[in-house]
């Protein structure tokens, strides 16, 4: 299926609202529950296709996996040994299923093949095959060690491993893998990515040893269920933040969201652009902070984000891209090569539609440069089957000067199947 969709002009956004639960976060507690002896409660699970991904993956690995009331799922563990697959198990447009699970599955006694879509095909899977084939598994690709990927599980043994490329997906994968491996697995990072993994075991009842910039697990722990209430997902609320800060007359109110510090980074660049937020009953869940924010509009300046703001901001870059145009001095990102290689070529993705809607824009390989005070026209364009480039650009219409449509809108179902209903419901015209 696919489906254009028209995004008419707004005069700003006005409401409350509390998100599905984050994306990172119910992965992982979804794996750990697998994990886990015994059954976990997942309150506000994410509706996003790529949740359902990994949910469909583990029920073929032999757990039951029960939806109760909306949004809230039990998962009956099996303790660290799973069962063998019938068939190959589908990862859909998930390059977190696919490397998260690769951790697991490196230790069982079998072998499993993990497939994806045409997009997910085409994502680098060296960043995880290398570390655990060092941990004794083994793992084959296709061409350039990209997906579909067999891998034969094996008794691993523990690493001392420095990821050469920042990425949350794969510490969580070694780490996994290394809740399974004889003796100790050290992941170490050169810059903070999230570090919901590392809380999410914890709060599985596993023992970590954290460092600044270096995480040990030792093998072997047992892992305990949980009941768990998972905080809205920021990265999801980041668009709507997004589009408020667009109109100084919006007034935005996100109950339970997120804000574990290596995921709120968004809320500093909105704040240096000039909006202001307050933040009410901040509560810290199993290590994970979640509250309400409230935003207040003011006029954007401008931004430069390098270095390690930009890791923590990944997901956050395409939309800062599309808002940029109206802000005062536009918005610089570098350091972003890693957005070449996510569910699209993020860079170019955005460059294409903003030059479509009459922008000007300036790309590098590692990110671009968007200068300010460029009223976007209407137009068309395109998602490039990639959720964050469709909801980026349903924001930056918004302020067009004519309609935009967005062509494959359904592109939004991977994260947030009910984006572009909620946000109707927030805008006025
Ligand atoms: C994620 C980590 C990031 C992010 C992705 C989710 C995670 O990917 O872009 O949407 O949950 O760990 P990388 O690990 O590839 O940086």
């Amino acid at each position: 299926m696919s489906l254009d969709l028209a995004i008419r002009p707004a005069r700003n956004l006005l409401g409350a609202l509390r998100l599905p639960g984050d994306k990172s976060i119910s992965h992982r507690y979804a794996i750990l529950s697998a994990l886990a002896e015994g059954e976990s409660r997942l309150e506000n699970f994410a509706t996003g296709a790529d949740c359902a991904s990994t949910l469909a993956c583990l029920r073929a690995l032999g757990c039951e996996v029960k939806q109760e009331a909306e949004g809230t799922l039990t998962i009956r563990g099996r303790g660290p040994q799973l069962s063998p697959p019938q068939g190959p198990l589908e990862c859909g447009n998930s390059g977190s299923t696919m490397r998260m699970l690769a951790g697991i599955l490196a230790a069982q006694p079998f072998s499993s093949d993990l497939v994806g879509d045409a997009s997910l095909s085409r994502r680098p899977m060296a960043r995880v095959i290398e570390p655990l084939t060092r941990m004794g598994a083994a793992i084959a690709a296709s061409g350039g060690a990209r997906p579909p990927l067999r891998i034969s599980g094996a008794r691993l043994r523990g690493i001392d491993y420095a990821l050469p490329v920042p990425s949350a997906q794969v510490k969580t994968a070694v780490l996994f893998a290394g809740l399974m491996a004889q003796g100790e697995t050290s992941v170490s990072e050169p810059v903070p990515t999230r570090d919901h993994g590392e809380l999410a075991l914890e709060a599985f009842g596993a023992r970590l040893t954290c460092a600044p910039g270096r995480i040990s697990i030792r093998g072997g722990q047992a892992l305990r269920p949980v009941a768990f209430r998972i905080p809205g997902d920021i990265s999801t609320a980041a668009f709507f933040l997004c589009a408020a800060a667009l109109f100084p007359e919006s007034n935005l109110v996100l109950d339970d969201v997120l804000l574990n510090p290596t995921r709120s980074a968004l809320l500093d660049v909105l704040s240096s652009l000039g909006a202001r937020f307050s933040m009410l009953n901040v509560e810290d869940r199993m290590g994970e902070l979640a509250g309400t924010i409230r935003l207040e509009p003011r006029p954007l300046g401008g931004a430069r984000i390098s270095g390690a703001p930009t890791v923590a901001l990944i997901d956050e870059l395409p939309v800062l891209a599309a808002i940029a145009p109206y802000t005062g001095q536009g918005i610089e990102i570098r350091d972003a090569a890693e957005l070449r290689v996510k569910e699209s070529d993020r860079i170019a993705a955005v460059a294409r539609n903003l030059r479509a809607l009459g922008a000007e824009v300036e790309e590098f390989t590692d990110g671009l440069r968007v200068p300010g005070r460029q009223p976007l026209k209407g137009g068309e364009v395109d998602s490039f089957g990639d959720h964050r480039i469709a909801m980026a650009f349903a924001v930056a219409a918004l302020r067009a000067q004519d309609k935009v449509v967005i062509r494959n809108a359904d592109a939004a179902q991977v994260s947030f199947p009910e984006f572009f209903e909620t946000l109707e419901q927030l805008v006025e015209r």
